[in-house]
């Protein structure tokens, strides 16, 4: 059943207003992450994701923050994707009341149904097939394995969008909280790139990464070491932290040789990791 009320707009989170540059980087750049994997240097600069495409541009992950996170050049963009009538769409919560004019879970409703939803600025729920569309190789795709069983819809996904040939395999990574999900997808396809997402962190960090056979890991701000980011780096993985939203956490990061983060500011995020370059240069 369809209920529809009045529109909730998303959360405003504190911007980095306080930050200097607002240097814009031009649409299509080239996604700073190698083809390889984590080399003992790491990537030339922070490499930024675009949480939710870019949060705090546009209502979150609609195709209009994917516009805005492909304008500001980002490195990569972060969705969220739940399963629903066989196909991939792209929101956060469990419930679609948050993000969209309706109410209930995303599950309980039909692809249809959900597609008649709001989800700001008179958009809809995208399905992944339009994001990828949308993208078209201009920057890497994290997709978040957010709700149950999306994996293997993930990996077909994948593998339709490198027959088109406008995308790269390592411009892809699968994500999730739930690492029986990165486990099935190694299963189907060992050659994607799969991420693990932590809030906190397993005691044998590094040797439960490895078993798992994931390129990257995404600690949370809120539970994130200087000893454990070495200890994945130190296996080879790259080491990502969500969600940083201001310029000191930023730093602090860098500081602990955080390789990327995912933010909802993105053009204030990639200003900060270019001055920070230029300054280490100088
Ligand atoms: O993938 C990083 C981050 O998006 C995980 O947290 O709740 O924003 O999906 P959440
Ligand atoms: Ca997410």
């Amino acid at each position: 059943m369809l209920i529809v009320r009045g529109m909730n707009k998303p959360t405003s989170i504190r911007a980095w207003a306080a930050w200097p540059s607002t240097a814009q980087v031009p649409l299509g750049h080239s996604p700073i992450i190698p083809v390889s994997n984590r080399p003992t240097n790491g990537a030339s600069r922070t490499i930024v994701m675009g949480h939710r495409a870019a949060r705090g541009l546009a209502p979150e992950n609609t195709l209009s923050a994917v516009r805005e996170a492909l304008a500001a050049g980002v490195d990569w963009i972060e969705i969220d994707v739940w399963h629903v009538d066989g196909e991939l769409v792209v929101i956060h919560d469990q419930r679609v009341d948050r993000t969209t004019n309706g109410m209930g879970y995303v599950q309980d409703f039909s692809l249809h149904d959900l597609r008649m939803l709001d989800a700001g600025n008179c958009q809809r729920v995208p399905l992944l097939e339009e994001v990828i569309e949308l993208i078209d190789g201009r920057c890497g795709l994290n997709i978040e394995l957010k709700g149950p069983d999306c994996a293997d819809a993930a990996v077909d996904a994948v593998n339709a969008a490198l027959r088109t040939k406008r995308w790269y395999r390592e411009q892809f990574l699968l994500s999730s909280f739930d690492h029986a999900q990165l486990a099935r997808v190694k299963e189907l396809d060992r050659r994607i790139r799969t991420g693990l997402l932590l809030c906190g962190a397993p005691y044998d960090l590094a040797s439960y990464a490895q078993q798992l056979d994931v390129w990257s890991v995404h600690f949370s701000l809120n539970f994130v070491r200087a000893e454990w980011v070495s200890a994945v780096q130190n296996v080879g993985l790259w080491a990502f932290v969500y969600t940083v939203n201001e310029p000191q956490d930023a730093a602090r990061l860098r500081e602990i040789n955080v390789d990327g983060i995912f933010t909802d500011y993105p053009v204030e995020a990639l200003a900060t990791a270019n001055a920070f370059n230029t300054a280490d240069a100088a």
